[in-house]
């Protein structure tokens, strides 16, 4: 089959690689009808993120049509349309039965590697290095499913891929993202980063009952989008002379209630000093994260406020002023997003029509012209927001 393969920081290549194949009872295989490239996969297209080998096989926003199915499964059958989580879970550790369904215990094979660098290990994820499984992605004409009886979402409704495909990861993420904010009737949100993760954490933060919503970013579609589709009041932080000053301004000297990072370790700073620091190590390799936006996320909270984290850091963050959280009293809430929680009350609000997750397309292509796209997403060029491959 065709995939599209890990070479090195910023080179992506469609291979042809072997098809995967049923290696346990409790696996299904999918041909991939949509799948989509991810903020988390630049982390991996920039060198970010380590035990990457050359040939990895990325992606992990995938549905498609059941084609082959292990012995043990029971809810699925070929000719079944399913949308499939990043996480991969057992169902029945620890972890999985609170429904911590992106901590489970049991589904990385590599987990003394990332036990070795975290403490523990959280869940395998498709197509997200080595120390996180190894797992083969979804960007590929075929994709081998692991305990496919707990995650997979079926779609039964006949909605369009274009509809549905979102629940694999960045709706429930914007959702996770939201709840985690702790928001009660009539907060003022402020949402950093209008990507795909933050649009949906802004759509999200209304169905908390958010009173306001500002989000901050500075590409200006990205924060477009964020107006119309978000009702969202935006901040462009290249335009402005210092964010903190700005949301300041705008709470009455108070501070958001709620601060959500939907950056996470590539962020861009406007020549402030941590920034320039931060990009500085980066590149001589000194420290793995750029943590602008949590810096920033922390100084502006009001007190006794949440901090919510959805956007991706990898390893140690320098000159987090851990001391404001302390003193101001912050809550801090964060994660890999446990899909499986909410995937099936999101295609509820779908099916009946309180949103068309949609609105974030900015891209359809195939596969083959997959290695542009990675480019052009990770660029911000062409007005491109999210992008949807039909291999
Ligand atoms: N927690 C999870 O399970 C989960 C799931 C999916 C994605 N993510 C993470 O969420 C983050 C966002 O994903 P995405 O797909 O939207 O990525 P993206 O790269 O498309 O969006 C990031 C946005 O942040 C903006 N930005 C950069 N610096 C900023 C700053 N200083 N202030 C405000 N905005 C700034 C960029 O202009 C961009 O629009 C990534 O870190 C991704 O890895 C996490
Ligand atoms: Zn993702
Ligand atoms: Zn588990």
């Amino acid at each position: 089959m065709r995939a599209l393969c890990w070479h090195g920081k910023s080179d992506v290549r469609v291979d042809t690689v072997a098809d995967p194949r049923i290696e346990d009872p409790r696996d299904v295989v999918i041909k991939v009808t949509s799948t989509a490239i991810c903020g988390s996969d630049l982390h991996l297209y920039d060198g970010y993120m380590k035990t990457m080998e050359e040939g990895d096989i990325l992606g992990h926003e995938p549905m498609g049509e059941v084609v082959e199915v292990g012995a043990d499964i029971k809810n699925l059958q070929v000719g079944d349309r399913i949308v499939v989580p990043f996480t991969i879970s057992c169902g029945s550790c620890f972890f999985c039965e609170k429904q911590l369904f992106s901590l489970c215990d049991t589904s990385n094979p590599n987990a003394e590697m990332a036990r070795a660098v975290m403490g523990q290990s959280p869940a395998g994820l498709f197509g997200y290095s080595h120390m996180l499984g190894g797992f083969a992605g979804g960007q590929a004409e075929y994709l081998r499913v692991p305990y496919a009886d707990v995650s997979p979402l079926k779609i039964e409704s006949g909605l369009p891929d274009e509809q549905v495909l979102f629940l694999s990861d960045i709706f429930p993420t914007g959702y996770m993202a939201a709840e985690n904010a702790e928001i009660e009737p009539g907060d003022t949100v402020a949402v950093w980063g209008c990507g795909p993760v933050g649009q949906f954490t802004i759509q999200s933060a209304w169905m908390f009952g958010a009173g306001r919503v500002i989000a901050i970013d500075r590409v200006p579609e990205r924060l477009r989008m964020a107006e119309i589709h978000g009702r969202a009041e935006t901040i462009n932080f290249e335009e402005t002379d210092g964010v903190y000053d700005r949301l300041m301004e705008m709470t009455g000297g108070r501070g958001p209630d709620r601060c959500i990072d939907a950056v996470g370790a590539e962020a861009h700073g406007t020549g402030s000093f941590d920034a320039v620091l931060d990009k500085a190590k980066a590149s001589l390799m000194l420290g793995t994260d750029r943590p602008h936006v949590l810096r920033e996320a922390i100084m502006c909270c009001r007190k006794g406020g949440t901090v919510s984290v959805p956007g991706v850091y990898v390893g140690l963050l320098d000159k987090v002023p851990f001391g404001a959280a302390m003193n101001k009293g912050l809550t801090f809430k964060m994660g890999q997003t446990h899909v499986a929680k909410y995937h099936r009350e999101l295609l509820k609000r779908i099916e009946k029509e309180e949103i068309d997750p949609s609105f974030v397309i900015t891209h359809r292509i195939g596969l083959e012209d997959a290695p542009g796209a990675y480019k052009t997403f990770r660029d911000k060029e062409d007005g491109c927001i999210k992008v949807v491959l039909t291999p």
